[in-house]
């Protein structure tokens, strides 16, 4: 069987949005085999939302465009699922079955496409490619959507960052979360965010983590959306005081992400799940490294 492991990423970073994004040690798997005909999804791992098993299922419809692009057929597939990044909640769990999806394909037609063009293609399918990116490249990934073509950087994380992820009871869909976005932005919006955006690129290239609260400011989209996240200015308040780097609201929620020093993580840990656990809401702690390699293939 081919496998396919795809990790967890984390859009926007406060300023970039629908253009940075990060990946993190948190993986979803997919095996594909071909079969004499039709369709079998296996799902393992399930979660509250259900995967669909039928032709609606996002791997396979990724699959079959794949397929439809090349000009080729498709012929029987045999999937199984296997999740672990949180669905609908701002870590890219659509991204991942497109990526997932993508690289399977490519894989069982021998591998027509490399992999810049598979980036290409999941960017074209996902609208915007700050999960994709990561998804593929893994670390971090600026991209910006150009006329014809994808433009993207993958820069290194430094390696003492360590990534709090704080994951809701309640999921945000990215519809939901776009919908509540202003159409026009003022002068001073897009220069506090276009400025912050730059900085937070540089600051990451030269390692200057005093910047990061700033640099992670944005009037773009997480104004609008803390109304469907209820306690997220609260506990991005509370991160800064235990020492956090910074935090941010993950792609378009619900999770939220802070940034710490391995040096300060356990003290970070301790302090924010007792934090968490007085909420109203019930938050998912959990601190990952980042991934640093991106989508992996294997034959099996
Ligand atoms: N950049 C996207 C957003 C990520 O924030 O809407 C979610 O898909």
């Amino acid at each position: 069987m081919i496998h396919i492991q795809i990790p967890a990423t984390s859009a926007n970073m406060g300023p970039g949005f629908d253009s940075i994004g990060i990946a993190v040690q948190l993986y979803n798997h997919i095996w594909v085999e071909e079969q004499t005909t039709g369709l079998t999804i296996e799902v393992k791992q399930k979660q509250a939302i259900p995967v669909p098993t039928d032709e609606t299922n996002l791997i396979y419809q990724t699959m079959k465009y794949f397929y439809d692009q090349k000009g080729l057929k498709l012929p029987g597939i045999h999937i199984i699922q296997e999740d672990h990044i949180p669905m609908v909640r701002g870590l890219g769990s659509s991204a991942a079955c497109i990526v997932g999806g993508l690289f399977a394909a490519n894989e069982l037609a021998g591998r027509p496409c490399d992999k810049e063009e598979l980036a290409q293609m999941a960017a074209k399918l996902e609208g915007h490619p700050d999960n994709s990116n990561p998804a593929i490249f893994g670390s971090m990934v600026v991209g910006a959507l150009g006329e014809k073509e994808m433009k993207h950087v993958r820069l290194e994380l430094p390696e003492d960052l360590i990534f709090a992820i704080m994951v809701p009871d309640f999921p945000v869909s990215t519809e939901k979360a776009r919908s509540v976005l202003p159409d026009a932005y003022s002068r001073g919006d897009m220069v506090f965010n276009a400025s912050r955006a730059a900085l937070l690129v540089a600051s990451m290239l030269t390692g200057k983590y005093e910047n990061f609260h700033v640099a992670m400011e944005d009037r773009v989209h997480q104004p609008y959306r803390s109304a469907l996240i209820p306690g997220m200015n609260e506990i991005f308040a509370h991160a800064k005081e235990l020492g956090a780097v910074a935090s941010y609201l993950s792609g378009a929620g619900s999770t939220l992400m802070a940034m710490v020093t391995e040096e300060k993580a356990e003290e970070f840990e301790r302090g924010m799940s007792e934090y968490l656990h007085q909420l109203e809401h019930h938050w998912e702690l959990t601190l990952l490294k980042p991934d640093m390699e991106g989508v992996k293939i294997e034959r099996e």
